[in-house]
């Protein structure tokens, strides 16, 4: 059987009420049920998660947008850590937002928040992008130094079991992007990710690896970066706030083959 589709929401810091998130979240929650060839993970904002963890139903799973890399201790203000993430319900992780990693989260905070995740039992979305991309292809060295940065921490057997890459370009990611990237040169991406995974944990593992795309997914182009873009799976900021785009895109993924 093939793996499913993971259709990421990333609801950044939305919505401001609880009542509004529980809406949102029932909307999800509707359509997820019936899902068959993929599953939704939401990433709500960490104060929604026990609103969440006793509503949880069929195709629907919960995420956290960051883990804190310590699990208990004196550090205020910390945010969630990855145990009390998966004690909520959680079962998703992503780590290494360019949006985190803007805020000052570098390759060795995001490989310790990466190791954390996936001691507690979550499964890691890693986030790699570049910021530019450059005709000389330059790139490329920027996404494997990411890559290379981000896992050094990570243990061989985590690769298997709980590692998913997310590629989303910073440059087609949230309002000020101009546009998603094209699912061709996606796949390309995703190629180069897994070559550089087989380095690092073997070809198989490199095969099998989920890797994601985020950046602009909207209802309308979701379908070409699964299909022909051959992605494992959509990380989805802004159109997974409007209810009617992300059931869409969860409709449009359940729907291939
Ligand atoms: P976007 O955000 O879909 O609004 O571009 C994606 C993300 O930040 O993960």
């Amino acid at each position: 059987m093939r793996a499913k589709k993971i259709i990421v929401a990333n609801w950044k810091l939305n919505p401001e009420t609880p009542r509004e998130a529980l809406r949102l979240f029932s909307s999800v929650s509707r359509v997820a049920r019936g899902l068959r060839r993929s599953e939704a993970v939401i990433c709500p904002p960490a104060h929604f998660l026990g609103l969440f963890h006793e509503r949880l139903s069929g195709g629907l799973f919960l995420g956290g947008q960051d883990v804190f890399a310590k699990n208990q201790g004196a550090f205020t203000g910390a945010g969630v850590s990855a145990r009390s993430l998966y004690y909520l319900g959680g079962r998703y992780a992503i780590v290494g937002h360019s949006e985190r990693r803007a805020l000052g989260d570098g390759d060795e905070t995001v490989a310790q928040k990466a190791k954390a995740a996936a001691s507690a039992g979550l499964k890691v979305v890693l986030c790699v992008g570049e910021a530019i991309r450059d005709e000389t292809g330059r790139y490329f060295q920027f996404l494997r130094q990411q890559l290379l940065g981000s896992l050094i921490r990570l243990p061989r057997r985590f690769f298997a079991e709980r590692l998913i890459v997310a590629y989303e370009p910073i440059w087609a990611v949230g309002a000020p992007a101009q546009s998603a990237d094209t699912p061709a040169d996606f796949l390309r991406q995703q190629l180069f990710i897994k070559k550089v995974i087989s380095d690092l944990a073997g070809k198989e593992t490199a095969m099998r690896l989920p890797v994601i795309y985020g950046g602009s997914v909207d209802q309308k182009n979701a379908a070409g970066f699964l299909d022909e873009g051959q992605a494992n799976g959509l990380l989805v900021g802004r159109a997974s706030l409007r209810p009617d785009y992300f059931t869409a895109i969860l409709k449009a993924a359940d729907a291939l083959a």
